[in-house]
């Protein structure tokens, strides 16, 4: 049938057969976007920050410039819930900022990029990171300044330090030969207490846990990339 279809037209045919390829591609990305939150249920993915500790957090000044000098560690916890498919997380990027603005994302600390992490189906996987390093604060005019200073050292004098948290990834799920994504959800974790835990000025005030953050996750039909 499709044999003597083709060979009896020519240009008409050939046009046909683009549009019908088109059209399946748009229904097969449709039918895959459908299959990701049926199946996947990306709502329930779960990400949380815990465990947090800070043994360094010094704040330093050298001609006008602030410096923070840190050291911090933390568990990033993924869940994913799903009893079929497997989880990609792309470019998966805890980030750190301190006193910063939702809306500015200023006074950065520091992140860590990593390009895959893989989770099996209903799994917990736990990521235990350390930042340690400097970095410019950026305080634009002085009663900023005195403010972000004040605040830092009411903090530190106070055990705690209260840490913004910024995670991005994309992600992907395979089931078989077929991968659907990648998607570009939104996610927003917050901050939490942090303990400073480094301060050798002997006495152990109070014996401080840290606060969880929950980040939560956000899918959108529009968070579907399938180009990136
Ligand atoms: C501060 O600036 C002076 C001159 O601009 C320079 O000699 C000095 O090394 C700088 N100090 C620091 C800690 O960057
Ligand atoms: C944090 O990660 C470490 C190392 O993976 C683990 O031993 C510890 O139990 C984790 N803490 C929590 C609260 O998950
Ligand atoms: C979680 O994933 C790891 C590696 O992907 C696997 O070894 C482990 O068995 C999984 N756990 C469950 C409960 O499926
Ligand atoms: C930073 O603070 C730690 C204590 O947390 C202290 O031991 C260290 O000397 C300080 N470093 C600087 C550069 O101020
Ligand atoms: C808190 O500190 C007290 C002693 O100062 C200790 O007995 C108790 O176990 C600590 N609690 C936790 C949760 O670490």
């Amino acid at each position: 049938m499709a044999k003597a279809g083709r060979s009896r037209c020519g240009c008409c045919c050939v046009m046909g057969w683009i549009f019908g390829i088109i059209a399946a591609i748009v229904v097969l990305l449709g039918i895959a976007v459908g299959l990701f939150f049926a199946i996947v249920n990306p709502q329930k993915m779960k990400i949380q920050i815990n465990d947090a500790t800070i043994t360094k957090f010094n704040l330093t000044e050298a001609n006008q410039t602030h410096w923070l000098h840190y050291d911090m560690e933390f568990n990033v916890t993924l869940r994913n819930p799903n009893r079929i498919m497997g989880l990609y997380y792309d470019h998966f990027t805890p980030g750190v900022y301190y006193q910063t603005d939702e809306n500015i994302m200023r006074n950065y600390v520091d992140s860590k990029f990593m390009n895959v992490v893989y989770q099996g189906k209903k799994n917990t996987t736990v990521i235990r990171y350390r930042f340690k390093g400097k970095r410019e604060v950026y305080l634009l005019e002085a009663g900023e300044r005195a403010r972000f200073i004040d605040q830092f050292e009411k903090e530190k004098r106070a055990g705690f330090f209260s840490i913004d948290w910024k995670v991005e990834f994309r992600t992907r799920v395979k089931l078989g030969a077929i991968r659907i994504g990648i998607f570009r959800p939104k996610v927003r974790c917050g901050s939490s207490l942090v303990p400073f835990v480094g301060g050798n000025n002997g006495q152990k005030r109070v014996n401080v846990t840290s606060d969880v953050a929950k980040c939560r996750v956000k899918f959108k039909a529009s968070s579907y990339d399938p180009l990136a």
